[in-house]
């Protein structure tokens, strides 16, 4: 029996992929598995046809590796995976949509504006920004409509830095979603379904330096602290870890996933996102989260392994 971990790609996240996969790679092995380590690049399909794993674990982030396309390769050839099935990665990769659900299920997600690029020819870059202001207020968050470690997003304070933060985001995708700055305690929940039922981890509070998790913040060892109990009233802590579960069964999610929110300051969960792909670096959240609930986080791809293969 043999698991191919896929990691690398060709998303701007490929750096951060590797190290989730070696991380995982060697976790796997800790607990007696055979792992092979795969780049996702364009031999992925000879290798997958010729070579078949007995399943593929998706630590790839970003692009082809969280909005589906992967996936659909693996169904397509039968090759069992740990992850979320294609179609449930579409929707919970593309923020906009994820965030419809949310609020259409009643679950709370900081009001937004999604604007293509071609809104800014429509109607005027100027009168597109203005709107923006007045909808949303500042600060506002301003992030690519798809990706991830925070590539691209800027926290925007005045309307006189909103030009330069449209464009950095634009540089990652063609569509900016404009939300509204929520302050409150930055929390991320994993679940993980490693067992009879999905699981919500203990959830992870960020502390990141200056408050912006950006991606210096979220790679350099030692440059964000993480508190894991999270530092909220029991009762807040119950809620993230439902409204995590119900994040996951309500996109469809599949095996694992990441909420990450911000705990506002009446004490409501604030989904900004949920992650089908979560970080598994020595610096990411789950496994923070399965080592301070105990785990090993071996063990818990492990099971998932055998629950794909079934
Ligand atoms: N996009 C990164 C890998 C994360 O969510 O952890
Ligand atoms: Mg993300």
């Amino acid at each position: 029996r043999s698991v191919a971990v896929l990691a690398g790609g060709l998303s701007h996240e490929r750096e951060v992929s590797l190290r989730s996969g070696k991380r995982l790679a060697g976790a796997l092995r800790s607990v007696g598995v055979d792992v092979r380590e795969w780049d996702a690049d364009a031999s992925l399909i000879e290798r997958l046809r010729t070579d078949r794993p007995s399943a593929a674990i998706v630590a790839l982030h970003g692009g082809e590796g969280e909005n589906g396309a992967i996936h659909a390769v693996l169904e397509l050839l039968g090759v069992p995976y740990v992850g979320t099935a294609s179609a449930a990665c579409r929707r919970a990769w593309d923020k906009p949509t994820a965030k419809a659900e949310f609020a259409r299920a009643g679950l709370d997600t900081p009001d937004w504006i999604a604007l293509p690029h071609t809104t800014f020819r429509e109607l005027g870059a100027q009168a597109v920004l203005d709107a923006m202001v007045e909808r949303l207020g500042l600060p506002l968050m301003l992030k690519p409509d798809q990706g991830g470690s925070a590539l691209g997003a800027q926290v925007v304070r005045s309307a006189a830095d909103l030009p330069a933060a449209m464009v950095s985001c634009l540089a990652y995708a063609d569509t900016v979603l404009a939300e509204r700055f929520v302050t409150g305690t930055e929390v991320a929940v994993s679940v993980v379904h490693d067992g009879t039922l999905p699981r919500a981890l203990p959830p992870v509070e960020v502390e990141a330096p200056g408050g912006v998790y950006d991606y210096t913040a979220r790679y350099t060892p030692g440059a964000t602290s993480f508190h894991c109990p999270a530092r909220l009233p029991a009762d807040t802590i119950a809620l993230l870890e439902r409204t995590a579960l119900e994040a996951h069964a309500l996109l469809g999610l599949r095996d694992l996933s990441r909420m990450d929110a911000v705990v506002d300051g009446e004490g409501r969960v604030q989904i900004l996102e949920v992650n089908v792909s979560p970080g598994l670096t020595d610096t990411s959240l789950l496994p923070t989260a399965v080592a301070a609930d105990g785990g090993d986080l071996g063990t818990v791809f492990a099971a998932l392994v055998e629950k794909a293969i079934e």
